[in-house]
């Protein structure tokens, strides 16, 4: 099971506890009555025991009709309607997952930007490939999904035909409103909810993220399974509660001039969890000119880089340690009888335990030169156990933004360059901001 270790708990947790007891109780009767600010948006709190199990079924249906047509399934969507199916599929099927010998559909993420050179790439992989497409968004109004939506669906109608296309096509969107439902209704395509109270970062075990995941042969009942243990644990309400435990470290870390928190991982596997995690924590707790910056390093590589910084630099940064556990696979270093490069101290050692010495080593001069440590033990590298650590992020979000006292579940702030960019892209209705703002430009 998934635990928080904070290092000198007593200098930086203990003594702020019972200052901070009340905010996080006040934190957690609105999550679990659905009383804070954006409560409309708290559908995920107890979505691992209540989510739609006929939607379920046909998500595992899909997954299994797109595994026996298709050789590779492209993921249409942008920020939490990406992010998180990509991080799991990259952690438990690898980030090499395309090149790999295996009996399901690579799976190309596309439309979360806006490279030409992008599109192109995966349009050309795909020539004399059968492929289905999942585009996926909330609004079913966002421009990068939509624009890349385009292209990958006049390939499949040149290949297939419009019918045949339509056997390939699966939206994930509102249940009611947006272009990309009523498309959908128009051309017959199946479709799955983004339940109206889960916001994008918070919808990876809705069907946003369960249909990837799937396809990638990912069992999605102990993804769900994972998840539903933390919540009984977060529903309780106690320091017991690792979320309670992250959320009041985390906040009371910021109150100390902490304003920098760095996700790190030794896993290259975890690194789109990492993208994940930053967009949720960031999206939800970083407005009205508040909030903890999210940032993240993959170690050991960016100790080589990063390190230094981290080491040394200004003192505002406290780092959270996401440790997985022991690999599937045990690999020894080979005795070398010239020990040229001097490494036969290391002979006969395994890969995991040269890399838990650098994390110790890492954590002890980390914290001698002034970042303060978490740890977050996961309860592996499978999909019960990230199950379990996505809820508890997700739930650690919610606390933590309540106790910084924002909204944690809207983004007002992701509005301003949409509008820009229409304006300047000429779209009907922004006319007066077009010429203000291309005299900013000074064109
Ligand atoms: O978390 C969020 O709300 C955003 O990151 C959205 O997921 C992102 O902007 C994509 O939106 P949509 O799914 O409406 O296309």
């Amino acid at each position: 099971m998934l635990d928080v270790k904070v290092f000198q708990m007593e200098k930086f947790l203990k003594p702020y506890e019972e200052e901070l007891a009340p905010g996080l109780k006040d934190a957690q009767e609105k999550l679990q009555n659905a009383s804070g600010l954006g409560s409309d948006f708290t559908g995920w709190v107890h979505l691992p025991r209540d989510y739609d199990k006929d939607e379920f079924a046909r998500i595992k249906a899909a997954a299994k009709k797109i595994q026996g047509n298709s050789q590779a399934l492209v993921v249409i969507g942008i920020g939490g309607s990406y992010l998180g199916a990509r991080g799991v599929v990259d952690c438990l099927c690898s980030p090499n997952y395309n090149l790999k010998k295996k009996d399901t559909p690579n799976v190309y993420f596309m439309g979360n930007g806006l490279s030409a050179d992008a599109m192109k790439e995966v349009l050309d992989l795909l020539e004399g490939v059968d492929f289905s497409v999942n585009v996926i968004s909330k609004s079913g109004t966002t421009t990068e999904p939509a624009v890349a939506f385009r292209f990958f669906r006049a390939e499949l109608e040149k290949r297939y035909g419009k019918e045949g296309a339509k056997e390939r096509i699966f939206a994930t969107t509102d249940k009611a409103r947006g272009a990309l439902k009523s498309l959908a209704t128009a051309e017959g395509w199946e479709t799955f909810v983004v339940p109206d109270n889960v916001g994008g970062r918070y919808s990876v075990l809705t069907a946003v993220g369960l249909l990837p995941i799937a396809v990638a042969g990912i069992d999605i009942d102990a993804l769900m399974g994972g998840a539903a243990k933390m919540m009984e644990v977060c529903e309780k309400g106690t320091y017991d509660c690792p979320s309670w435990k992250y959320a009041a470290a985390r906040f009371a870390l910021y109150k100390a001039g902490y304003p920098i928190e760095v996700l790190a991982c030794y896993d290259p596997a975890f690194r789109f969890m990492l993208e994940w995690w930053k967009q949720l924590f960031g999206e939800s707790e970083g407005k009205d000119k508040k909030g903890l910056f999210p940032a993240s390093v993959e170690f050991t590589a960016d100790l080589h880089s990063m390190g230094q910084y981290m080491q040394d630099g200004t003192r505002n940064i406290f780092e959270t340690v996401v440790r997985l556990g022991a690999s599937d696979n045990q690999l020894y270093v080979p005795k070398d009888e010239d020990d040229g490069d001097g490494l036969n101290f290391l002979a006969g050692e395994s890969m995991d335990y040269i890399r838990e010495k650098a994390m110790e080593g890492t954590l002890l001069a980390h914290i001698e030169g002034g970042v303060p440590n978490l740890i977050v033990e996961a309860g592996g590298k499978n999909a019960e156990a990230l199950g379990e650590l996505i809820y508890f992020f997700e739930y650690s979000c919610g606390l933590s933004g309540y106790l910084l006292e924002v909204n944690p579940f809207d983004q007002p702030g992701v509005e301003a360059y949409k509008k820009n960019m229409f304006a300047l892209l000429g779209k009907p209705g922004y006319e007066d901001r077009k010429a203000e703002l291309e005299a900013k430009l000074g064109k």
